[in-house]
């Protein structure tokens, strides 16, 4: 009896350890809020870029939590130079555009529009 109760402890601990170390569901689309306008960001569209390997992001560029804070502030310019954050591929010469001139074209920011009536 005393045996069946230790393996049945076994088998728990076993189980929720799978359940913590499980990886994490990833998000679809999270939404950063700006003063210039908010920024959709395309998880999915982003992971996928990179044949969906989490570990060029996660964690050393960002914590997997979308509350955390992404030290990617303007000026853009700062972050660009030091190649960190979103500015590790949003720079001139990186892996994507650039945030100069790509501010409110639709790219990054966008205003809500305005509510009617
Ligand atoms: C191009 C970079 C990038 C890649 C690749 C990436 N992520 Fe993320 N992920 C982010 C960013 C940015 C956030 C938001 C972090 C923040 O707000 O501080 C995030 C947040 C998350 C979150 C938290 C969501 C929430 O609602 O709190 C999870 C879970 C996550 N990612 C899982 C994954 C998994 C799993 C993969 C691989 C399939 C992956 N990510 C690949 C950039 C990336
Ligand atoms: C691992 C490299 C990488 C990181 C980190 C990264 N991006 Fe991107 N991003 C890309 C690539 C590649 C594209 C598509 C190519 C292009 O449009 O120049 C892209 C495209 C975008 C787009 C256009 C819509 C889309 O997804 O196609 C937005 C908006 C964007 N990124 C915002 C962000 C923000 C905000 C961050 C930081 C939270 C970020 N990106 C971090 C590589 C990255």
């Amino acid at each position: 009896m005393r045996k069946m109760f230790a393996y049945f402890l076994f088998c728990s601990v076993l189980g929720l350890t799978a359940l913590v170390a499980q990886k994490k569901t990833p998000p679809t689309k999270l939404v950063f809020q700006a003063k210039s306008g908010n920024i959709t960001f395309d998880h999915t569209a982003h992971a996928k870029r990179e044949k969906n390997d989490c570990t060029v992001c996660h964690d050393k560029l960002y914590a997997q939590d979308a509350k955390a804070p992404l030290a990617f502030k303007p000026p853009h310019k700062n972050g660009e130079d030091k190649k960190i954050s979103c500015g590790s591929c949003h720079r001139s010469g990186g892996a994507a555009f650039e945030t100069k001139a790509n501010c409110t074209n639709g790219k990054c920011h966008v205003k809500a529009a305005a509510k009617k009536g």
